[in-house]
């Protein structure tokens, strides 16, 4: 599968990388340590010392350095090796690959490409645990699924009429009722009405009444998710004849639901989500109710798509058929096919 090297993934959570613990991940097959100074700089090292390839995440942060504690060589911030004990001469050129690393929205990103084309402004614009208007629950889930069948399956909300029937208690109008797809600058925008239907998150306070929900979510390059909506009184959505409601984007949204989807490996990827709600509308009570909702929800997801994955594996010269429900999948796969390969024409010249 293409993935998009030029691109910000995440690979962890802020708190995760505390001196004096590194932290370690893989992020397209590429074993990563990311790892905080004394300071509070970040950096982010391949994970394997050059002395016998033990994992540099097992080692011990020491002010601005980071200590391999396997038999203790001493990188700085920049990836060179600065002593080896029991040895005077340490030569120049030893060295592991640094990752240019940033903390954003509570979350730690990390830039697969060529580092000379690390640019903060293709983080995909989002909002987060940092935000202070918000209180927000986190979690994250591992798959044994490749990472686009997890996205795929975000892209594609039609599931959710049929997967989650019992812990969304969603109608079948999700499925039935075709969403706006259109495409911008960092991935795609997915958005409907939802005309007479339970909220999906089922935590508001007027949960049992029915309602015209709008619900609007962004996908962007290379998997972050972030979707919010909202419960109008039934008829809205025929009085602004389809219509987005003109409120949407002026009141602060009330929730929002957050998730970067990261490929470790080929065959395995990983879910970091949060789920926040604004603190005038609800805060720490919705917050908990809608966390013990999505768990639900998610490890219903898990199960089919690491059911799917599982047939995948034993189905050679497999092919999906795109149904109509499909135009976001195909959408944005189309754009990460796109951008990776003026990657490797650009790389090529
Ligand atoms: S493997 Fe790191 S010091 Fe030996
Ligand atoms: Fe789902």
């Amino acid at each position: 599968m293409v993935y998009v090297r030029n691109a910000w993934y995440v690979a962890g959570w802020s708190q995760e990388s505390l001196p004096p613990r590194p932290l370690g991940i893989r992020v397209l097959n590429e074993p990563i340590v990311i790892w905080r100074s004394e300071n509070g700089d970040l950096a982010a090292f391949e994970d394997r010392c050059v002395h016998r390839l033990a994992p540099l995440s097992l080692g011990r942060c020491e002010g601005e350095k980071l200590r391999c504690m396997y038999h203790g060589l001493l990188y700085d911030r920049g990836g060179r090796v600065v002593e080896i004990p029991g040895q005077g001469h340490v030569a120049n050129n030893l060295r592991v690959r640094t990752y240019p690393v940033v903390e954003r929205y509570g979350w730690l990103w990390v830039w697969m490409g060529d580092a000379a084309a690390a640019d903060e402004g293709l983080i995909p614009p989002v909002t987060g645990m940092d935000d202070p208007e918000y209180i927000c629950g986190h979690g994250q889930l591992d798959y044994y699924a490749e990472a686009r069948f997890v996205s795929d399956n975000l892209l594609d909300l039609s599931h959710v009429s049929f997967l989650h029937t019992k812990s969304a208690y969603s109608s079948e109008t999700w499925a039935r009722e075709p969403p706006k797809v259109s495409e911008h600058r960092h991935g795609v925008r997915i958005e409907r009405w939802l005309r007479g239907e339970r909220r999906h998150h089922s935590v508001d306070t007027n949960a049992d009444k029915l309602a015209d929900v709008y619900a609007r979510y962004d996908f962007f390059v290379p998997g972050v998710f972030l979707m919010t909506d909202d419960a109008y009184p039934p008829g809205t959505a025929d009085a602004l004849d389809g219509q987005p409601p003109p409120d949407l984007d002026r009141a602060p949204k009330k929730f929002f639901a957050l998730q970067a989807i990261t490929p470790l490996t080929e065959k395995t990827s990983r879910s970091s989500y949060i789920m926040a709600a604004h603190r005038d509308h609800g805060g720490a009570a919705q917050c908990d109710a809608t966390m013990a909702v999505v768990r639900k929800i998610f490890a219903e997801d898990k199960a089919m798509i690491e059911a799917q994955q599982r047939i995948i594996d034993t189905s050679p010269g497999w092919r999906f058929i795109a149904t109509s429900a499909d135009r976001g999948v195909v959408l944005y796969n189309r754009l990460v096919e796109t951008l990776a390969r003026e990657e490797s024409t650009s790389t090529a010249n």
